[in-house]
């Protein structure tokens, strides 16, 4: 059976953009064979974006909510300056020896900063003023990190929200205990009234808004 149309236009896109390179490719595969829902990780495209970001931005302070394996650390590890510093949040201790195996191959570990544990914890004891902030923790406090990281990040900066079409079930109608797509819509009518920003959703892989601080 022949590719369809989306899934040939996405190996289009992939055979036309920079490559993820040869570490990101091995960690990739380790997470396929070796962890559940490997899904979660940023992946080729993302990763290459996040990158992108970066170049463009230059930030010098960076802040991800959700590590799991350190792919989009990386990512944004390749495109921030030298003595950039990104501190990166998992509460999952138990992928802290999955993410040390490939930080420990790549020189990039030296910009970065992994805390395990909560990251509405975390985000307190953190004194740094961010350029950048990446949310892709738990998708049903979206609104409580937007809340916690706002003031610590510097005006201009730039907010990246992962997840934000939630595989197009921000158009359902959410059961009660989907607490999931009720987080993501509530975050996303939030964002769209807050008048200290502005924003834009890219419709890329599972949609990323983009929320610039005024
Ligand atoms: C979608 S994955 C992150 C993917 C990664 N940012 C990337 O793009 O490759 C979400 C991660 O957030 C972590 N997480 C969930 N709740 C968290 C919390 N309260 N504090 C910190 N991390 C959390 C999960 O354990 C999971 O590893």
């Amino acid at each position: 059976m022949g590719l369809d149309k989306d899934e040939a236009i996405e190996k289009y896109i992939l055979s036309h953009i920079d490559e993820e390179g040869d570490l990101l490719k091995r960690l990739d595969r380790d997470a396929h064979v070796n962890l559940l829902k490997p899904r979660m990780l940023s992946g080729h495209l993302q990763g290459r974006m996040l990158k992108m970001f970066c170049r463009m931005t230059q930030p010098k302070y960076i802040l991800e909510l959700g590590t799991f394996t350190a792919y989009a650390t990386l990512c944004l590890a390749e495109g921030a300056a030298d003595d950039a510093e990104i501190h990166t949040l998992e509460v999952n201790d138990e992928m802290e020896d999955f993410i040390m195996k490939y930080l420990h191959q790549t020189k990039l570990k030296d910009k970065i900063h992994l805390h395990i544990g909560d990251a509405l914890e975390i985000i307190t004891t953190l004194n740094c003023t961010f350029d950048l902030v990446f949310i892709d923790a738990n998708k049903r406090h979206y609104i409580e990190y937007y809340n916690a990281i706002f003031d610590k990040v510097r005006s201009g900066g730039l907010i990246i929200a992962d997840n934000t079409l939630w595989d197009g079930h921000v158009l359902d109608t959410p059961k009660q205990s989907d607490k999931q797509t009720i987080g993501i819509q509530a975050f996303n009518d939030m964002v769209a009234k807050d008048d200290r920003v502005e924003k834009v959703i890219l419709p890329i892989r599972d949609g990323l808004t983009l929320i610039w601080k005024k």
